[in-house]
């Protein structure tokens, strides 16, 4: 592995090391492959979730590819890949890659990147922690990706694939073999959508208790870094919301396997078989789902929240603007995302006054998203700021939030939902948000801690380059989704220039999938970058940035056991806007008051 030859040299170099040598004695498969150490399972995720991108990122190409040129062959890859289709994207198989391409990016890259990832990787180190809480679970945690991945992979190959798209509705979803693609396939999607569930569940307790009981002395709840309360928050979001798809998964589950009728009304027939008698309801799968899958988009998001205002902190030179503002916002973001899910379900038939209800709902949730927006912009107002790649992606993020939270005030008014429901529109927001902020969150605390992971620098001119090109295919891609829906544009269909009123929307399909593929073209420069930088990266030291959080106080990479000495905590990571401080832009949280003047 990669990862192992940078970790054991630095870690052999380091001063303290004998007081973490009764640590170091470990085979190397429980060094680097079952390994309990927090950073190397963030790595383990971090290298897995590139993979998925990988796999993920192709899908979306084939969906483009279908989209701009309905029916034709791919060049080089339809004969080898889709022999079965006869070379071609059925639409059969357009809806298994549809399902397939947001089950990878939701389920095995955003949510396991920002809390997989990022969450382990910083938790303890932010915090000042030597490790997790529960270390052995945290490596389960880790290892339980590995069923669902082999579930989901199995599924996609299997005979039909799973095609009752990534939220599975019933009746589809719920009986067997009722339709093609309804087989065998969607119930092993099901086993794998239980095996994350299992997965995060294990991160999420580990990241409060560690976050709640192993903060070094003197770190208060206010003296944690943003980062650190926004995963804080999602954790608690992961433990309160997640029980409640997989006992829905587990429920759809048995209307499948073992003939219960949770999701299943009295008289369907299927397969000439005897009419159910189950008094089952179709809608209780979307009130469970979105119960869980609407504070999901928070978990999607809010790690990427709390790790820009700290990139933008330290690369403005400046604190956070309004800290306690920016944690009381991305709390009621939380709390509201429980109480808005039925924006899903507006055109499900409910009662127009529940819509009423959710609509307002949903549109509080602007009130904390400008909050935060203000605040971002106030961190970067006035600053001495440095135009590094970190700085462009933080500041990408921002402003794709803007747009796609605009939308989302589209969408969240019952009279314009009903009109744009299931449209690109949807497709459009969805992805101004999960790719134009998360991503682009992603991007730049991959940059901002790959000295603190593996010791070195990455490229600027190439994370430039990355980034000019990935935020261009972005908007390119994903902006004219708006026109497409408004067009009336339905979202899932494999050709819908079969439709005459949608003929005039082929050309600027076209140019969205040109734009498509840049996008594409552009990672293999990220990639490029990451892996080169591992053999040719500057040696990067202790604090690169000068940043003023706790990480940045441990050697780069720091070894197992983190820290030379258990770090003392002063003050919070912003409080450095003290005049008689003589160097206000770095204060290490460290630093006694003492020395300060
Ligand atoms: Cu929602």
């Amino acid at each position: 592995m990669i990862v192992s030859s940078t970790i054991s040299a630095e870690s052999a170099a380091m001063p303290a090391g004998e007081h973490h040598a009764h640590h170091d004695n470990r085979w190397w498969i429980t060094k680097y492959v079952f390994s309990t150490d927090h950073k190397v399972i963030g790595i383990q995720f971090l290298l897995t979730t590139f993979l998925m991108l990988i796999i993920g990122g192709a899908m979306a190409l084939a969906i483009r590819w279908q989209l701009a040129f309905p029916w034709a062959q791919i060049p080089w890859i339809s004969e080898a890949l889709f022999a079965q289709h006869g070379g071609q994207i059925t639409p059969e198989f357009y809806t298994v890659l549809f399902t397939m391409h947001g089950t990878v990016m939701i389920f095995l890259v955003i949510i396991p990147i920002l809390a997989g990832a990022f969450g382990n990787f910083l938790i303890p180190l932010m915090i000042g922690a030597d490790d997790m809480a529960f270390p052995k679970l945290n490596m389960l945690s880790y290892w339980f990706m590995w069923p669902a991945i082999f579930c989901f992979g199995l599924s996609f190959l299997y005979e039909g694939g799973p095609s009752a798209g990534w939220t599975s509705y019933p009746l589809l979803a719920a009986l067997y073999d009722s339709a093609p693609g309804s087989g065998f396939a969607q119930t092993l999607w099901l086993w794998g959508i239980t095996f994350t569930g299992v997965s995060s569940m294990m991160g999420s307790i580990n990241y409060m208790t560690t976050i709640i009981n192993m903060r070094a002395p003197g770190m208060t709840f206010f003296r944690m870094p943003l980062t650190i309360w926004s995963m804080f928050i999602t954790a608690a979001l992961q433990a309160f919301a997640l029980p409640v798809l997989t006992a829905a998964g587990l429920m759809l589950l048995a209307d499948r396997e073992l003939g219960t009728c949770f999701f299943v009304p009295a008289g369907i027939v299927v397969n000439n078989a005897a009419p159910t008698v189950g008094g089952g309801q179709t809608l209780l799968w979307q009130h469970l789902f979105w119960f869980y899958s609407h504070p999901a988009v928070y978990i999607m998001l809010l790690p990427a929240m709390g790790m820009v205002s700290d990139m933008l902190a330290t690369m403005c030179r400046k604190p956070v603007f309004g800290y306690r503002p920016m944690v009381y916002s991305m709390s009621a973001i939380a709390g509201l995302g429980f109480i808005v899910w039925g924006h899903h379900m507006f055109i499900s038939g409910m009662n127009p006054a529940l819509g009423m209800t959710f609509m307002v709902a949903t549109i509080m949730i602007a009130l904390p998203s400008a909050v935060k927006v203000f605040n971002w912009i106030g961190t970067i107002w006035g600053g001495r700021i440095e135009f590094n790649t970190v700085t462009l992606n933080s500041i990408a993020f921002v402003s794709m939030f803007i747009v796609g939270g605009l939308s989302g005030i589209f969408m969240a008014a019952v009279p314009v939902d009903i009109y744009i429901h299931d449209t690109y529109f949807i497709v459009a927001h969805f992805h101004y948000i999960l790719f134009g902020s998360t991503l682009f969150g992603v991007f730049g605390a991959i940059q901002y801690w790959y000295p603190k992971m593996f010791g070195k620098m990455m490229s600027e001119r190439l994370g430039k380059i990355h980034f000019v090109l990935t935020f261009i295919g972005m908007n390119g891609t994903f902006f004219p989704m708006h026109m497409l829906g408004i067009a009336g544009m339905p979202r899932r269909y494999a050709n819908p220039y079969l439709h005459e009123y949608l003929e005039h929307l082929l050309p600027l399909n076209q140019f969205m999938t040109y734009a498509a593929i840049l996008m594409a073209a552009a990672q293999l420069i990220f990639f490029v970058n990451f892996f080169g930088s591992l053999m040719f990266g500057k040696k990067a030291g202790r604090n690169p940035w000068n940043a003023n959080t706790l990480e940045w106080q441990a050697p780069s990479p720091p070894p197992h056991g983190n820290f030379d000495a258990p770090p003392l905590v002063y003050r919070g990571p912003y409080e450095y806007s003290n005049p008689a401080h003589p160097q206000a832009d770095y204060w290490p949280q460290s630093e006694p008051p003492e020395s300060a003047s």
